[in-house]
């Protein structure tokens, strides 16, 4: 109630507070109070305006009471005479030449740290969902979790491109933990462009593909590989790589990830299936081509992701 009787008392000066709060409290129906639903959130207080130290930050009125439109310095130098500077990393957010008050309150908020609105809502002000392509249809969960900006970026700055906490994969492994602990598994052959980044296959906010692919295989396979590779065939001479359906994955279309995984593989080459036992004969041919190896009805349909 501090802050309250502070304000009261510049704004009503010469008016006694006692007086003003019987005269509320007899004009207001009690039940209103014991009512539930209307209880504000509790607003937490920035210290020095709890503690009234008004003028650390506002110019001192000839009256000497705080003047609430001037201050004795400038932002960011009024929050730096108590905080450390938030702009000491390399990428810095363009939002920090402008005013910290842009996204904090300096005397209260419910929301922690004293943030002006939610995370979502504040940092959705200045970049647009249509921007970050969070209105495609394919959306990743990440963006639903609570405070899901900062999960991912530092709201002042990093040392990291897009002030991401962290570089991919890293970061994406905060959540994704089974595929980190995968990534740490030495039996594991590893698509070295996982280590280049998942934002060079994956969009971090949203896309029109699904599993957020930034373009379907094989056109995304081809924003690194040399597209004349599949000259001619691949693996072998006259070997599709498209235009037909995968003949195990009927519902999928034939393409490079009917053979290759695109993260990691305990096999060679980040070749898909587990072909090393029976039926098959170590040899990935065998999966799609069951007939050379084996008669019909053939084997079970093995799994995506083994
Ligand atoms: C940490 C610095 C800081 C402290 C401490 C502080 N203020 Fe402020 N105050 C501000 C800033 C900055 C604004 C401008 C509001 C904005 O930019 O969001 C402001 C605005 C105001 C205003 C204008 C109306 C409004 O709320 O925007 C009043 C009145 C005011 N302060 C009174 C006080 C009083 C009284 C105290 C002490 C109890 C106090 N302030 C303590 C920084 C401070
Ligand atoms: C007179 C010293 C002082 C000034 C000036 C000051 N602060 Fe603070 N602020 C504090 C103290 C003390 C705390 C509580 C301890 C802490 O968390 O650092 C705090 C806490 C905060 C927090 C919450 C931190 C958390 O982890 O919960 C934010 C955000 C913040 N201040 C922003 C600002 C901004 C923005 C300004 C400038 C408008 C400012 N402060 C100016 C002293 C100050
Ligand atoms: C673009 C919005 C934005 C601006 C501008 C901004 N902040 Fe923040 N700040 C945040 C958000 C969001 C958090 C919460 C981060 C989290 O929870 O991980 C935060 C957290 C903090 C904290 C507590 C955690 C920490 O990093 O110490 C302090 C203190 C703080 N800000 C001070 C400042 C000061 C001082 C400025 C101005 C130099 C400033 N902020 C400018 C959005 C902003
Ligand atoms: C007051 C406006 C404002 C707010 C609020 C704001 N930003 Fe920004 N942000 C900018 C501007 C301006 C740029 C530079 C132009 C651009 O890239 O859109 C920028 C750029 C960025 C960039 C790209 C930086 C780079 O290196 O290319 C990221 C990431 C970012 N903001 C994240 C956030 C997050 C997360 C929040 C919420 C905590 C947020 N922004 C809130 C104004 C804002
Ligand atoms: C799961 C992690 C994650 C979350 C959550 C996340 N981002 Fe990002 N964001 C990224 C990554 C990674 C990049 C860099 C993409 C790249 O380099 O291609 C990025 C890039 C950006 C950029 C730069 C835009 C551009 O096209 O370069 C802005 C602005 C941005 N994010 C804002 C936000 C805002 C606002 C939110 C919350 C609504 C948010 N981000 C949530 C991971 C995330
Ligand atoms: C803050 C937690 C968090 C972070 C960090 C995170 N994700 Fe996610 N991600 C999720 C959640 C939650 C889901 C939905 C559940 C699931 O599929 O595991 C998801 C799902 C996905 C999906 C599957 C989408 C679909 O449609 O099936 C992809 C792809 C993905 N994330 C990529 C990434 C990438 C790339 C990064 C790093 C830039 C990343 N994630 C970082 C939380 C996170
Ligand atoms: C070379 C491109 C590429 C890179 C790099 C990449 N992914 Fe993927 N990712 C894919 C493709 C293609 C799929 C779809 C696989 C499918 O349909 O079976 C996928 C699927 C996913 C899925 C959905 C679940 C699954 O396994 O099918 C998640 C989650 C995911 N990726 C996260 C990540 C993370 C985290 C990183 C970085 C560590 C990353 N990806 C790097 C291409 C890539
Ligand atoms: C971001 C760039 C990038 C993308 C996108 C990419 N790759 Fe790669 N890939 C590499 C690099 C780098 C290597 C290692 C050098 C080389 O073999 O060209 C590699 C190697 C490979 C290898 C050989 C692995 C080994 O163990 O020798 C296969 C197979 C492969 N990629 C398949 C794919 C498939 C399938 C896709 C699409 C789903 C894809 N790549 C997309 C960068 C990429
Ligand atoms: C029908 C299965 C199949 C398809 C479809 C397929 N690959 Fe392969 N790929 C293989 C096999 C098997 C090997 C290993 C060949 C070897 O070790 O001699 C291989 C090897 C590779 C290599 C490593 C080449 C080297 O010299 O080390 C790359 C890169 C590659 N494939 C990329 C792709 C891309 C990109 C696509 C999609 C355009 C694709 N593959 C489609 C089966 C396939
Ligand atoms: C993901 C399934 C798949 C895998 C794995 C696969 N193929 Fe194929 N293969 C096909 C499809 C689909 C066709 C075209 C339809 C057909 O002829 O059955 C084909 C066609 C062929 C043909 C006939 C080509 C032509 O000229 O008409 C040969 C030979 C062949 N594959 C050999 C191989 C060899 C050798 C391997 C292992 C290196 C292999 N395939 C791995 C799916 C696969």
């Amino acid at each position: 109630m501090k802050s309250l009787s502070n304000f009261l008392s510049i704004r009503y000066a010469g008016i006694s507070l006692m007086v003003l709060i019987l005269a509320l409290g007899f004009a207001l129906p009690l039940p209103v109070f014991a009512d539930a639903a209307i209880t504000p959130p509790v607003k937490i207080q920035h210290p020095p305006f709890a503690e009234a130290k008004c003028l650390s930050c506002h110019k001192a009125a000839a009256d000497g009471k705080p003047s609430p439109k001037t201050f004795i310095m400038n932002q960011p130098d009024l929050c730096y005479q108590c905080h450390e500077r938030k702009d000491k990393n390399t990428v810095i957010h363009p939002a920090m030449k402008g005013k910290c008050t842009a996204c904090h309150s300096a005397h209260e908020s419910a929301i922690k740290p004293l943030l002006k609105s939610k995370v979502e809502d504040m940092c959705t002000t200045c970049h647009l969902h249509d921007d970050l392509g969070m209105d495609l249809p394919i959306k990743h969960l990440a963006l639903v979790m609570s405070k899901s900006c900062v999960r991912c970026h530092n709201p002042h700055s990093s040392p990291y491109p897009k002030m991401l906490k962290a570089v991919t994969p890293i970061l994406c492994t905060y959540c994704h933990t089974d595929m980190g602990r995968d990534l740490n598994n030495e039996n594991v052959h590893i698509h070295p462009a996982v280590y280049l980044g998942c934002e060079n296959c994956h969009a971090p906010h949203g896309s029109e593909n699904p599993k957020l692919l930034k373009q379907m295989p094989n056109d995304l396979c081809f924003t690194c590989h040399d597209k004349k590779m599949i000259d001619g065939g691949h693996p072998k001479a006259g070997h599709p790589t498209s235009g037909q359906p995968d003949p195990i994955y009927k519902e999928k279309d034939l393409s490079c990830i009917s053979c290759h995984k695109p993260h990691f593989s305990p096999n060679k080459k980040v070749l898909r299936y587990n072909f090393n036992t029976a039926p098959y004969d170590g040899s990935i041919c065998s999966v799609c081509h069951w007939q050379v190896v084996m008669s019909p009805p053939g084997p079970p349909r093995p799994d995506w992701n083994d």
